[in-house]
């Protein structure tokens, strides 16, 4: 199996968490003997080179992060561009979050489901997974812990059947949190969350308050 990987997410690659999942996952692959190739659309330079791809490959992995509930703007500009292609490619999708409950993603996995349909193309499955805003932030070494369950991902859909295998459907944990999860998170959200985002804005150059309103200065 060859696959085309495009990370479809806006942020540079070198910053961008869905560039670690995928590299976990690509491990996976190669593991089983695949093969891949993979872009990113947030190189817009590339964007022609990744439609040449697209159209002589017949496996096709989007590999994307959740931005406001759905599919990032850049994406869906660059889908726009694709050409239609017939039901002899494949087109699934690896979906991430920030947030970890599973029904925080599913809006985004139903406009996925539908997409291949508009393309031509068939639909491979969509693999569902939050908690990982931290990603980007952690050591090197902390990241590929973090992301090392992607890779027995990887490694399921070096098999053949997409990701609608019950691993697959399972990999998203929690569908929501159970009630004194939800309080606890609340808690923990309000009070060490907000200290280390404000710890790691610092660290990029901002010394004002996260919740500062200017909009009142
Ligand atoms: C503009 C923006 C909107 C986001 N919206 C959501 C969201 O609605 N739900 C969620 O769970 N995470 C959300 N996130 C978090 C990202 O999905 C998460 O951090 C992801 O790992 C980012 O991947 P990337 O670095 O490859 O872009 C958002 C992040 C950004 C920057």
């Amino acid at each position: 199996m060859h696959v085309v990987i495009i990370n479809g997410s806006p942020r540079v690659q070198k910053y961008s968490n869905t560039e670690k999942i995928i590299a976990s996952f690509t491990k996976g692959l190669v593991e089983k003997g695949a093969t891949f190739e993979s872009y990113a659309v947030s190189d817009r330079q590339s964007w022609e080179r990744i439609r040449e791809a697209y159209s002589k490959n017949e496996e096709i992995l989007i590999a994307l992060p959740l931005y406001v509930e759905c599919v990032p703007g850049l994406l869906l500009e660059f889908l726009e561009t694709l050409p239609k292609k017939d039901e002899r490619t494949r087109l699934s999708f690896l979906l991430q979050s920030g947030f970890a409950e599973g029904c925080q993603l599913r809006c985004g996995e139903e406009f996925l489901e539908k997409l291949p349909n508009y393309l031509g193309v068939r639909y491979g499955g969509c693999l569902v997974k939050g908690d990982n805003f931290g990603i980007r932030v952690l050591e090197e070494e902390k990241q590929e812990q973090a992301t090392k369950p992607y890779q027995a991902m990887g490694e399921l859909f070096a098999e053949g059947d997409g990701f609608f295998r019950e691993e697959a459907k399972k990999f998203t944990g929690p569908e929501y949190f159970s009630l004194p999860m939800s309080l606890l998170m609340q808690v923990v959200f309000k009070t060490f969350g907000k200290k280390i985002f404000q710890k790691v804005a610092a660290s990029w150059g901002c010394h004002t308050p996260l919740d500062e309103k200017v909009w009142e200065i």
